[in-house]
């Protein structure tokens, strides 16, 4: 699937590739956003100030940097090769502003529900540095940052209950291959980025892989019987290709979002709006 171009925050260009009619198929994944300019105007404007209730945020840097500041008093530094994970839970507000007027700004942004149960609890952040995302690098060349959840054996820089997501970001010379263990009952997607072309099939079996192209995401099939999935980078290719591999666990909760609210209940959204509009985020 081909991604929206749209803006967001104060007129940052980006390509939304999880779009909100793909939340019931990729649960418990709300968005994903990809953005990358060499051009100042494209994301001068930043994200200032705004709110979030109910779910969490990824942002993987790959290029640029990016100020975040919080109402629970987190200042962090996002810059190349680090990832934020803030849980917003009952009510965070925050600001992620470009430190940089010129040069390539790149990277994700991707959303993870919380269950129900979860929803309102307290906001929490943390900044993994570069240093801090595990990397794996295979005998084949191909290396596999583990930003969340475990790969070959190795944990992820974050891990989080219940939705247990897996977030890789891969790296394949030309005609490389590398199998993902996916749990049977996760949803899962890859987004191929970069200038790389990637064939997406079933780990260990015979079946014809699919060709992903750059900048689209493959959404993979449920097969309780699979063992995972087989990235194999074109064997033409002129550079390496990326890949993102996302894979969590399904909540089968009911999703009730507006903007930057996402809770379970049309009555729940409202108290969210409520609450916020009487400054009940800010402490
Ligand atoms: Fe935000």
């Amino acid at each position: 699937m081909r991604g929206q171009p749209t803006s967001d925050g104060d007129g940052v260009k980006l390509t939304r590739v999880l779009t909100q009619p793909l939340q019931k198929r990729l649960d418990p994944f709300l968005m994903l956003d990809a953005f990358g300019s060499d051009a100042a105007s494209d994301y001068i404007g930043g994200f200032p100030s705004h709110p979030h209730r109910g779910f969490e945020t990824v942002t993987i840097m790959l290029e640029g940097r990016m100020r975040h500041q919080d109402s629970v008093g987190n200042v962090g530094l996002l810059e190349p090769g680090s990832v934020q994970w803030m849980t917003a839970g009952r009510g965070i507000i925050h600001s992620e502003m470009p430190e940089q007027e010129e040069g390539r700004m790149a990277g994700f942004q991707l959303w993870v529900n919380l269950a129900a149960k979860d929803k309102m609890t307290a906001p929490a952040y943390r900044d993994v540095p570069p240093a801090g995302v595990p990397i794996v690098t295979l005998p084949n060349g191909v290396t596999v940052r583990v930003i969340a959840g475990e790969a070959q054996g190795v944990t992820g820089a974050v891990t989080r209950p219940t939705t247990e997501p897996l977030v890789l970001d891969i790296t394949l010379p030309p005609s490389a291959s590398f199998d993902a263990v996916l749990p049977a009952g996760h949803n899962a997607f890859a987004y191929v980025y970069g200038d790389g072309v990637v064939d997406i099939g079933e780990a260990g079996a015979d079946g014809e892989p699919a060709r992903v192209e750059t900048d689209r995401m493959a959404i993979l099939t449920n097969d309780a019987a699979a063992d995972g999935v087989r990235l194999t980078a074109l064997a033409t290719l002129a550079q390496p290709a990326r890949v993102l591999l996302v894979a969590g666990q399904p909540l089968n909760e009911p999703i009730a979002q507006y903007g930057p609210f996402v809770m379970n209940t049309t009555a729940q959204i409202h108290e969210a709006v409520a609450d916020f509009q009487r400054g009940a985020f800010a402490a």
